[in-house]
């Protein structure tokens, strides 16, 4: 474990310790700079100090490990990630691949060289809806996709580092990073994962209105993001997220999708999933489908067997019977989330070049993303995403 903050004590304990694939998977070290996390998840894993360490290279020197999971924050994934995949062990990261297509490239680039396994753990992927919607596109039932609409908004509790208990390891965490590489990142991939159409411009609309006035402690960044995203065949799509919504909504993430097709739609009511209650706090729409606690203290849910099958495939791979078919797929550049990165800093430079508004807007320019590719990665290995 390279990384022990919150997408761990969410997702990942519960799939190491509590779930299905739990017998995969034995945890053997732990490594974290900080203290808190790094003896948090020592003690719930049951490792002895000298396999606690704060830092990678000291982990990978002196433990046998076959896979090392990088749950560093995004523009940390690709150190670790490159160091492990050096050292002959596969490795895991959580969504996005990397924050920039520079280190995309460079894991990608190490883990084919390496022969080892890379899985990016964009859990969406495994929401049974989403599956049906690719399986049912890919029949070519609603012909091409013209436009999309997708949201997710977390509620503000997410991003405001005055609320208790901290959602994130860090006071600052929605000032350094904004809701593309938190969010848009999810909804980006899950669309390009039903179409599979590259994405060639982006263009970026940022609202910070919310976060700046939160007290005692303001939060400078966006609340919300417009993302629109132009793919190769001219079909458009926005993708609107935030994590500014009040605390009061019926759901932790306030998400769906449309799809617009020249044959017809696809409508997913993403956070509607079929069980709604009422109680003294109020009415909300629980997941079950994300995470389900069941008794007998199994977790169940998308947010599990995503990178779970990640790590049966990595067996799959050791033991010889990953087919080719699904080795093709799992090498993929779309399944490798590397569109999904190109999207993330296309739209983060579009922020930042963007012309501020007074009031908290930022109007951003577009991006073209084969450019982008060229200027990061050189022509020739951008011709080789499709690219140039
Ligand atoms: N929080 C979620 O629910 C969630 C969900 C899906 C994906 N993710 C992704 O998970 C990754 C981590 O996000 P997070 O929310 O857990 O952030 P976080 O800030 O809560 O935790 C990051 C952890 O990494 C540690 N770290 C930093 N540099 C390190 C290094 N060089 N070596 C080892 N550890 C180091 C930090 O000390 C911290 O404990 C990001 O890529 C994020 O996009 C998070």
């Amino acid at each position: 474990m390279i990384g022990a903050g919150s997408v761990v004590r969410e997702i990942y304990q519960h799939l190491y310790f509590r779930s299905d694939y739990s017998a995969l998977i034995e945890v053997a070290a732990v490594a974290d700079p900080d203290d808190r996390c790094r003896n948090w998840f020592g003690d719930l894993a049951g490792l002895p100090a000298h396999r606690r360490f704060a830092s990678h290279s000291e982990m990978l020197a002196q433990v046998e490990l076959d896979v090392a999971q990088v749950n560093t924050p995004d523009h940390l994934h690709c150190g670790p990630a490159v160091d492990a995949l050096n050292a002959g062990l596969d490795v895991v990261v959580p969504k996005p691949t990397a924050a920039t297509v520079r280190d995309a490239h460079e894991m990608i680039r190490t883990a084919m060289r390496a022969g080892r396994f890379l899985g990016v753990d964009f859990h969406k992927r495994e929401d049974p809806r989403i599956k049906e919607a690719r399986a049912r596109y890919r029949s070519g039932r609603y012909g091409t996709l013209q436009a999309a609409v997708f949201y997710m908004l977390d509620k503000l509790c997410v991003a405001d580092p005055n609320h208790e208990p901290r959602f994130f390891a860090t006071a600052d965490f929605a000032e350094r990073n904004t809701p593309v590489s938190f969010l848009t990142v999810h909804m980006a991939d899950a669309l390009m994962h039903i179409v599979n159409l590259v994405p060639v411009r982006v263009r970026a609309t940022g609202y910070a209105q919310k976060l700046p006035s939160l007290r005692p402690i303001p939060v400078h960044g966006f609340d919300l993001v417009d993302t629109e995203v132009v793919f190769a065949n001219g079909a458009v799509a926005h993708i609107l997220t935030g994590w500014a919504v009040p605390n009061s909504a019926h759901a932790l993430t306030v998400q769906s999708g449309r799809l617009l097709c020249s044959d017809g739609l696809i409508d997913l009511g993403l956070d509607t999933p079929g069980l709604r209650e009422i109680h003294a706090d109020g009415i909300f729409e629980v997941n079950p489908l994300f995470r389900n606690f069941e008794s007998g203290g199994r977790v169940t849910g998308y947010g599990i067997s995503g990178p779970g099958r990640l790590y049966q495939q990595i067996l799959a791979m050791r033991n010889g019977t990953l087919s080719e078919a699904e080795r093709a797929v799992a090498f993929s550049p779309m399944t490798l989330g590397f569109y999904t990165t190109l999207v993330l800093e296309g739209a983060e430079q579009s922020l930042t070049r963007g012309r501020k508004l007074e009031g908290g807007v930022t109007l951003g320019p577009e991006v073209d993303l084969c450019e982008l590719a060229v200027s990061q990665i050189g022509p020739g290995a951008a011709k080789e995403y499709g690219l140039s």
